[in-house]
């Protein structure tokens, strides 16, 4: 949902992923949950990108270097870092991966999925722009958050003006720290290149032992070292992930967001409150949202549609002009004008040909339908391929599944299955033929003939095929 901007090529990023992320609670790596549907290190690496850096630097622990570079692939480099001794030395270890320190370091920790590529932008606007700046630190005003570092700075001055960055200051170095707002570091910074690698190597330990980047901050200000601090717009966006509750709050700030995005994009959702929609989704113009709707993971959705109320619709493509209402969807392909529901369950790899009636509790797992085939009431069809203008009576069920292999049923174009027909699979119903209420169809249909019964045996059609039998 990012606008890109002009490449910037003498800048390398650097996002911090290496840390044990305990306060997760977790086996998983804390850079693999997810938001929004999306894992956590993804954030940052479309957020740097779609500010034009081209050069991006990961910097990964033992436990999770893997991991992250299955995510992440050759869309970045990784740098490891032994163990987890602090945020200054996992950036010391991403910069012992660079020939030389380039001219513009940005770094940020992999665990603040809120920022924005704008306000990062504006950070290296603002940190390129002064020249001889050493380091920029984009704060977060008037935040309500004991666990982030507090930007110190020299007292107001006499004419109303904020004074100077003087420190960072963890919350780990403010026991007793009275609660309240404060200016604090959202963990995202400009720094000289140059500058950064001659000091980030001289950091005194925090007495828990850590390396604090942070420490920068009044290295730099005790120094006379152009340091400074520029505010975000947004206060969510410094909320990072430490642990399973901040998780749910970055959840329902991104909700927020893409659901505006959709919104401002000609989607009509009824009732935002009750709307998940990923951040991978996308959904064309004048469709609408229903209460109740989740749409997940690599799902696409049409224009013109009508989905919900009550729907989930996870890794599946709709075509425009389609109904789902009160349904299941995982991996299924809706062409367009397809109506679902209430209650049906479409599972992988049902692909739905245009036009496709399915009703109540219908349903369908790998298996084909053609243009304008009906399904109107309870079924279940699977390991099937049904051509087009086909109507399944009420209570068919295509059985496939022996008790050791899987079966095709395939059933012709115009075909008439009666209620409650059973087709015992491999079996297949030729185009334009027919089976009678409640037939057990064990052997193969011709076209355009009839069979009924248990097992079904072929019969006069009144319609079409009396002469011939
Ligand atoms: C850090 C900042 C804090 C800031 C906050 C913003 C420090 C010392 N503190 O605190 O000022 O307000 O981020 O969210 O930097 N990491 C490594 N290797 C390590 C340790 C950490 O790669 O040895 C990574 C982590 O995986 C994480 C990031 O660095 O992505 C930040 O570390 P974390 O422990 O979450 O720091 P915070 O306590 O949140
Ligand atoms: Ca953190």
């Amino acid at each position: 949902m990012a606008n890109h901007t002009a490449p910037i090529t003498d800048a390398v990023a650097v996002i911090l992923a290496a840390g044990r992320g305990s306060r997760m609670r977790s086996r998983t790596p804390k850079p693999l949950h997810r938001a929004a549907g999306m894992e956590l290190i993804r954030f940052p690496v479309d957020l740097l990108a779609a500010c034009g850096i081209t050069r991006t630097v990961v910097v990964t622990g033992p436990d999770n270097a893997d991991a992250i570079a299955s995510v992440l692939d050759d869309r970045v480099t990784y740098a490891g870092q032994p163990e987890p001794k602090g945020t200054a030395d996992a950036v010391a270890c991403a910069l012992a991966q660079l020939p030389e320190p380039p001219p513009l370091l940005v770094v940020m920790a992999g665990d603040t999925p809120l920022v924005r590529a704008e306000s990062v932008r504006n950070l290296i606007n603002e940190h390129t722009s002064v020249p001889g700046r050493r380091m920029t630190i984009l704060s977060a005003p008037d935040v309500f958050a004991d666990d982030l570092g507090r930007i110190e700075r020299a007292s107001v001055t006499s004419d109303g003006r904020v004074g100077a960055v003087s420190a960072i200051v963890e919350a780990a170095s403010r026991p007793g720290f009275a609660h309240g707002p404060a200016e604090v570091n959202t963990g995202v910074y400009c720094f000289s290149g140059p500058w950064l690698a001659e000091h980030v190597g001289s950091i005194t330990p925090a007495p828990s032992g850590e390396l604090y980047l942070t420490a920068l901050a009044a290295r730099a200000a005790d120094r006379g070292d152009d340091v400074a601090a520029i505010p975000i717009a947004l206060a969510d966006e410094a909320i990072g992930v430490n642990n399973r509750e901040q998780l749910s709050a970055v959840e329902t700030v991104l909700r927020d967001r893409i659901n505006r995005h959709w919104m401002a994009n000609g989607v009509t959702i009824s009732d935002p409150a009750t709307t998940y929609i990923d951040g991978d989704v996308s959904i064309g113009m004048d469709t609408v949202l229903l209460p109740g709707v989740i749409l997940s993971g690599q799902t696409a959705i049409g224009e013109d549609c009508r989905i919900g109320p009550y729907s989930v619709i996870a890794d599946s493509r709709i075509a425009d002009r389609c109904r789902v209402a009160a349904s299941f969807l995982e991996g299924a392909q809706l062409s367009s004008d397809v109506t679902v529901g209430p209650y049906s369950h479409l599972r992988p790899d049902a692909s739905i040909g245009a036009g496709v009636h399915l009703g109540n509790f219908v349903e369908v797992k790998n298996s084909t339908l053609g243009s304008g085939t009906a399904a109107g009431h309870f079924c279940y069809l699977g390991d099937s391929s049904i051509g087009a203008g086909v109507n399944i009576g009420a209570g068919t069920v295509t059985c496939n599944y022996d008790g050791v292999d899987k079966h095709v049923t395939s059933i012709g174009d115009g075909a008439f299955i009666g209620s409650d027909t059973m087709l015992i699979a491999p079996v297949h119903v030729g185009a334009g033929a027919a089976t009678g209420a409640g037939a057990v169809v064990t052997n193969d249909v011709p076209d355009a003939r009839r069979a009924v019964g248990i097992p079904a045996r072929l019969v006069p059609r009144k319609d079409k095929d009396r002469e011939s039998n």
